[in-house]
């Protein structure tokens, strides 16, 4: 059977990569059904807890989320993010990357930069860990959330970290808010997969967040395209389900015991 990894591989030039987030099963059964890679990220830290950066997300909230998610997921590559501190030299890489893939199940690991972690996607890789990389805006250590490739250095930099971690034996790599000429470049230059979020269309597919796109966190980024307002459709059953309680229609003898 070809593996779920030669799959995303193959679909490069050939037909756009689908990837969406999912921290609970419920959801992740839902986007299991049509995505290629569903991906815990550590963004939950913002859409979840209110955290004002992906900084204070935990190991073992990752890997408490992810146990969730894996329930759900039977098809698609499941992806977890390495939270921020977790990664800081290969020991610790090595040590946590095990971790999480023991205790969640998941298929793979995220982390975010180039070749400033170039020693531990090393050793991840050379034990057999697949990981995807994070290139452009990285928010475990990002100053500024602004697109990334508009500086002629910045671009060198970009293309050359993409390079890199190509070399490493990464599987694919995100590209968050990469300004479009550049993802279109580091796309055409390498021969894995990349991902866009906030970088154009020229990326091999997109990723977003699950519950951005759905109307549940009112999250307005210019990369965020709403698809639904789920927000609306839970309000009008609350209310519903309120209105039966205090006029006393719910439960009826149906409901009851
Ligand atoms: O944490 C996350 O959800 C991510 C995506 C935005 C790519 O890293």
């Amino acid at each position: 059977m070809e593996s779920k990894f030669l799959k995303i591989l193959n679909k490069k030039n050939r037909s756009k990569i689908v990837c969406l987030t999912a921290y609970s099963k419920n959801i992740a059964k839902i986007i299991d059904n049509h995505s290629d890679i569903v991906l815990v990220g550590d963004f939950l830290g913002s859409v979840l807890y209110n955290y004002k950066s992906t900084k204070s997300v935990t190991i073992d909230m990752m890997i408490e989320h992810s146990k969730s998610v894996r329930k759900g997921v039977k098809k698609s590559l499941m992806v977890v993010d390495m939270p921020h501190n977790t990664y800081r030299n290969s020991n610790e890489a090595l040590k946590n990357a095990k971790k999480i893939i023991q205790k969640t199940k998941c298929d793979a690991v995220k982390l975010e930069g180039g070749k400033k972690i170039y020693h531990m996607i090393k050793v991840l890789v050379k034990n057999k860990i697949p990981v995807m990389g994070h290139l452009g805006v990285l928010p475990q250590s990002a100053k500024s959330f602004k697109a990334k490739g508009k500086k002629l250095s910045e671009r060198n930099n970009l293309l050359k970290d993409a390079k890199v971690l190509e070399e490493l034996g990464v599987f694919s790599i995100v590209l968050e808010c990469v300004e479009s000429s550049l993802a279109k470049e580091i796309t055409k230059n390498i021969r894995i997969p990349t991902i866009g979020i906030g970088a154009s269309i020229h990326c091999d597919g997109q990723v977003l967040v699950t519950d951005d796109l759905i109307g549940l966190n009112p999250i307005k980024v210019r990369f965020v395209k709403r698809f639904a307002n789920i927000t609306k459709e839970i309000n009008t059953a609350i209310v519903k389900y309120k209105n039966e309680v205090k006029n006393k229609k719910f439960p009826k003898k149906v409901n009851s015991f």
